[in-house]
């Protein structure tokens, strides 16, 4: 019986390391606005391009204004790191934000993920504001846009859609949203989550009207391999507008990114598939996560602390009874208990020598 607990205290051990690894990686490239400017942390980490600029008493970003070729974009000023470890376990991640559009035809705006050797201080006037970037050839820009402009150059299938874009702004998928009643320029706040699954490779786009209740149907989903477009190279992420002639103009009302580290073993093999499929879940508000990080970290030191304690005593009673009894019991033949039963010879004689 000893032997199994200790089996059970190393897997849980090696268990924990990982989630403290995990929750570090979580810890460095994850935030959550849900207001703007008040937040101690938005100087520090926000930066704005353009016309962009916090409005209403930090209730919102402005990030175009009512005149025509206005431009402006919100940036997270940390590059992300996408790619983890000796592993190169390349990361999901999920974004949620809200936004509101005026009802012009302005080319609306787009969630942007540019390698860092795109230049991210070159603002434009027009698509978006990274047509420069874009323009030029092998730009491996990631971007999902929320297109209120039929641009002929690209190829538009409307002045309402949403599109995927990969290197260019002639969209990889798109998605008329006439079809499904939605209008992303009515004034109205909408609501969008963009999921990234890098065990699938697949990205998936929501988008509601009715509120922060997240749809369980993807309005659209694409099988792109990020890892491909980027290899190591770390990624800003950022929401940028542009109006064009028109004096539409665009707002942010909350704005949040979660980069989730998976191990490559649970990919394969999850522990608990309900526990994995919830984790594409978005984060909609943004202390509660880095509250949740800091107690699992407490209750995480507290169970090594204590895990130790239990370990060595359960040792210390093995050692004891191992002398009187037979060591390996016959009706054991599990692989967890031969593995345990070498471990504790080990010990034994470690100990045995220390005498000697
Ligand atoms: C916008 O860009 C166009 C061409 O890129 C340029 O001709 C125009 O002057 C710019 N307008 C403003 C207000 O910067
Ligand atoms: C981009 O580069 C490739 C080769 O590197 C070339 O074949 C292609 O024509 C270029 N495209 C543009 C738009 O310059
Ligand atoms: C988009 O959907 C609307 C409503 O169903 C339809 O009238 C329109 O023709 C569609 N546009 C395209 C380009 O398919
Ligand atoms: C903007 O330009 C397009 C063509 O480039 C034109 O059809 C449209 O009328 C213009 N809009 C305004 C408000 O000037």
């Amino acid at each position: 019986m000893a032997t199994f607990s200790i089996s059970h205290y190393l897997t849980a051990l090696t268990f924990l390391i990982f989630h403290l690894k995990i929750s570090a990686a979580d810890q460095s490239a994850s935030f959550s606005f849900n207001s703007f400017g008040k937040d101690p942390k938005f100087d520090s980490n926000i930066a704005l391009y353009g016309d962009a600029k916090v409005a209403d008493d930090g209730s919102w970003i402005q990030l175009t204004n009512s005149v025509s070729w206005s431009a402006g974009r919100v940036m997270y000023k940390k590059p992300i790191k996408l790619v983890e470890g000796k592993v190169r376990n390349f990361a999901s991640f999920s974004t949620y934000f809200s936004f509101s559009m005026s009802h012009e035809n302005g080319d609306g705006l787009a969630f942007v993920m540019l390698p860092s050797s795109f230049d991210v201080n070159v603002m434009d006037n027009s698509s978006f504001g990274i047509s420069p970037g874009v323009e030029k050839n092998n730009s491996r820009i990631f971007a999902v846009e929320f297109d209120t402009y039929k641009d002929a150059k690209y190829g538009d299938l409307n002045k309402n859609h949403v599109g995927i874009d990969v290197g260019s702004l002639v969209s990889a998928k798109v998605k008329n949203l006439s079809s499904v009643n939605l209008v992303l320029n009515n004034g109205e706040k909408l609501h969008s989550w963009i999921d990234y699954e890098a065990s699938s490779k697949r990205v998936e786009i929501r988008l509601s009207q009715s509120g922060s209740t997240r749809p369980d149907d993807p309005l659209l989903s694409y099988s792109i391999g990020l890892s491909k477009l980027w290899n190591d190279e770390e990624v800003f992420v950022g929401l940028s507008s542009s109006n064009g002639n028109s004096s539409q103009t665009c707002f942010i009302h909350s704005w949040s990114f979660k980069l989730r580290q998976v191990p490559n073993w649970m990919h394969s093999q999850p522990l608990d598939p309900k526990a994995v499929a919830k984790n594409p879940k978005p984060l909609t508000t943004g202390h509660k996560s880095s509250n949740c990080s800091w107690r699992v970290l407490a209750v995480f030191i507290l169970g090594l602390a204590c895990g130790a304690l239990i370990g060595s005593c359960l040792l210390y009673v093995w050692n004891i009874l191992g002398d009187r009894r037979p060591v390996a019991p016959e009706e054991c033949g599990l692989h967890p208990v031969d593995f345990d039963y070498k471990k504790v010879i080990v010990v034994d004689k470690a100990v045995k020598d220390g005498k000697n």
